[in-house]
C-alpha cells in the first residue's frame, strides 16, 4: 500500500452533504484505523469565514451519538485533524492559501523523501466543479517528487441531460485524467450491491438460470416514506428519475444483468457495464408511469404549477441474447407508504405444473439492498402436515441474524477508501455515465416540456394506481396472501 502524506480536501465543508455524509464517513474511517494521525490530514475549504473550532462544532452532532468508550475522545482526536481554510471558489487566491497550508502539513509529516497524496472531495454544487477543477489544476495539484497522486471525488448531478453532462465530462476532462476522476454512486457503496456479483458469478445455483428462458421479470425498486424535506429547489430542478432512477437503480440494474467480465479488474467490470447500458432500447411511452405526491407543490421553494415527478415506473428492455423480451421494472418514489429499496427476480411459472402451484405464487429472488439487509428466496413448499398441500416459504439470508455483531459499513466510507486506495471499481466512468444519459434524455426532455404529466397521489400510499397496472402488463404477478415477516433478533 502506498504510504506517505495524505491530506483529504472536503470542499463545501460548510454544507449539508460535508455535515451529514463526508466527515461522518472520514470519523468512521478514522476511528477503524484507516486514517492514521501521522500521516493523515483534513481540510475543510468553503466560502463561509469560520474558525476551525466553528467547523468542528458545526460536524460534531453528525459524528454518532455512540456512548462507546473513547467515542468522545475520538472525536476531540478527529476534529483536531480538521484544519479549515476560507476562500472563493472561482479566484486562485484562496486556492493558493489552500495549497499553502497543504504543503506546510506535508512537510511537517514527511520525511524528506516522502510521496505526497490529495484527494479533493467535492461537496459542492456541480456547477462549480469546472472552475475549480481549473483553480485546482492551477494551484494545488501534489508536488512531490517521490510520487504520490491528486485525485478529485465528485459527485450527482453530472448534468441534465445528455448534451449538459457531456460537456461537464469534457470540461473535466481537459483538466483530469480519467484515472483522477472518482465519480460517486454511493448505491455502489451499499452491501448488498457490492454482493451482487459475488451472487451471481460464484454461485452454481444461478448460471443456468440467470437469463430469458427462465427469468420472467426483474423489478428494482426504491421508495422513501418522506418527501423532499426541505430539499424541494433542488429536487424539483431534477425530479425522481435524475435523482434516483438514472443514477442508482440503473447502477444496479448493471450489475444484475451484465454478462461476467473477464476479472474483476475495476475496468474489466466497467466495460461490462457500458456493454448492457448500450443493448438498452428507446424507452416506449406506454411503458411510463410518473407521478407527483399531493402536497408537494406546497413546498415554498417548489413552483407552484410544478410538473416535476416525484415518482416513477420505468420499463427497460434490454436488446441482447440473455435478456431480449424480459422487463426491467424501475420504480422509486418519495412519500409512498414504505422505506425500502430491493431487486426482485422472478421466475416464470413452472412448466407441466402437477401441483396447480401457480396459484401460489412464483419463485422470487429478492435482494434486499434496505433496510435490514437480506437475500431470499420465495420458493413452494409442501404445507407440513398430513395433507399434500402446497404452500410457499422462504429459504432466508437475513443479515442481521446471520451475521450477528457485524457492522456494515456506510456506502461513503467504503467509497472513501477506495478513492484512497486506488480503486475505481465501484465509481461511474465517462462512458458509463454518457450511456445512461442516453437512455433517459428523451424521455427527460418529453416531461421537461410538459408533454408527459405526472399523476398526483395521495402521500403515503403505494403512488399511483396506473403504475401496478402497468407491473401487471409487463407480465409481473404479484403473490396473494403471502408476506415475509423478517426474523426479529
Ligand atoms: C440521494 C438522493 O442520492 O439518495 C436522495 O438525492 C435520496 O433524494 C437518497 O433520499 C437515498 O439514499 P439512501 O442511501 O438513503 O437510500
Amino acid at each position: 500500500p502506498e504510504t506517505g502524506c495524505l491530506s483529504i480536501i472536503v470542499l463545501g465543508a460548510s454544507g449539508d452533504l460535508a455535515k451529514k455524509k463526508t466527515f461522518p464517513a472520514l470519523f468512521n474511517l478514522y476511528r477503524q484505523g484507516f486514517l492514521q494521525s501521522n500521516e493523515v490530514h483534513i481540510f475543510g475549504y468553503a466560502r463561509t469565514k469560520i474558525s476551525d473550532d466553528e467547523l468542528g462544532n458545526r460536524i460534531r452532532g453528525y459524528l454518532g451519538k455512540d456512548a462507546s468508550p473513547g467515542h468522545s475522545e475520538d472525536v476531540s482526536k478527529f476534529l483536531q485533524l480538521i484544519k479549515y481554510v476560507s476562500g472563493s471558489y472561482d479566484t486562485e487566491e484562496g486556492f493558493k492559501l489552500l495549497d499553502k497550508e497543504i504543503s506546510e502539513h506535508e512537510l511537517a509529516k514527511n520525511s524528506a523523501e516522502g510521496s505526497s497524496r490529495r484527494l479533493f472531495y467535492f461537496a459542492l454544487p456541480p456547477s462549480v466543479y469546472p472552475i475549480v477543477c481549473k483553480m485546482i489544476k492551477k494551484c494545488c495539484m501534489n508536488k512531490s517528487d517521490f510520487g504520490g497522486w491528486t485525485r478529485i471525488v465528485v459527485e450527482k448531478p453530472f448534468g441534465k441531460d445528455l448534451e449538459s453532462s457531456e460537456q461537464l465530462s469534457a470540461q473535466i476532462g481537459e483538466l483530469f485524467e480519467e484515472p483522477q476522476i472518482y465519480r460517486i454512486d454511493h448505491y455502489l457503496g451499499k452491501e448488498l450491491v457490492q454482493n451482487m456479483l459475488v451472487l451471481r458469478f460464484a454461485n452454481r445455483f444461478f448460471l443456468p438460470l440467470w437469463n430469458r428462458d427462465n427469468i420472467d421479470n426483474v423489478q428494482i425498486v426504491f421508495r422513501e416514506d418522506f418527501g423532499t424535506e426541505g430539499r424541494g429547489g433542488y429536487f424539483d430542478e431534477y425530479g425522481i428519475i435524475r435523482d434516483i432512477i438514472q443514477n442508482h437503480l440503473l447502477q444496479v440494474l448493471c450489475l444484475v444483468a451484465m454478462e461476467k467480465p473477464i476479472s474483476l479488474k475495476p475496468e474489466h467490470i466497467r466495460d461490462e457495464k457500458v456493454k448492457v447500458l448500450q443493448s438498452v432500447l428507446p424507452i416506449k411511452d406506454e411503458e411510463v408511469v410518473l407521478g407527483q405526491y399531493e402536497g408537494y407543490r406546497d413546498d415554498p421553494t417548489v413552483p407552484d404549477h410544478s410538473n416535476t415527478p416525484t415518482f416513477a415506473t420505468v420499463v427497460l428492455r434490454i436488446h441482447n441474447e440473455r435478456w431480449e423480451g424480459v422487463p426491467f421494472i424501475l420504480k422509486a418514489g418519495k412519500a409512498l407508504n414504505s422505506r425500502k429499496a430491493e431487486i426482485r427476480v422472478q421466475f416464470k411459472d413452472v412448466p407441466g405444473d402437477i401441483f396447480k402451484c401457480k396459484k401460489q405464487g412464483r419463485n422470487e429472488f429478492v435482494i434486499r439492498l434496505q433496510p435490514s439487509e437480506a437475500i431470499y428466496m420465495k420458493l413452494t413448499v409442501k404445507q407440513p402436515g398430513l395433507e399434500m398441500s402446497t404452500a410457499q416459504s422462504e429459504l432466508d439470508l437475513s443479515y442481521g441474524q446471520r451475521y450477528q455483531g457485524v457492522t456494515i459499513p456506510e456506502a461513503y466510507e467504503r467509497l472513501i477508501l477506495d478513492t484512497i486506495r486506488g480503486d475505481q471499481q465501484h465509481f461511474v466512468r465517462r462512458d458509463e455515465l454518457k450511456a445512461a444519459w442516453e437512455i433517459f434524455t428523451p424521455l427527460l426532455h418529453r416531461i421537461d416540456n410538459g408533454e408527459m404529466k405526472p399523476i398526483p397521489y395521495e402521500p403515503g400510499s403505494r403512488g399511483p394506481a396506473e403504475a401496478d397496472q402497468l407491473l401487471a402488463k409487463a407480465g409481473y404477478v404479484q403473490t396473494h396472501g403471502y408476506i415475509w415477516i423478517p426474523p426479529t433478533l
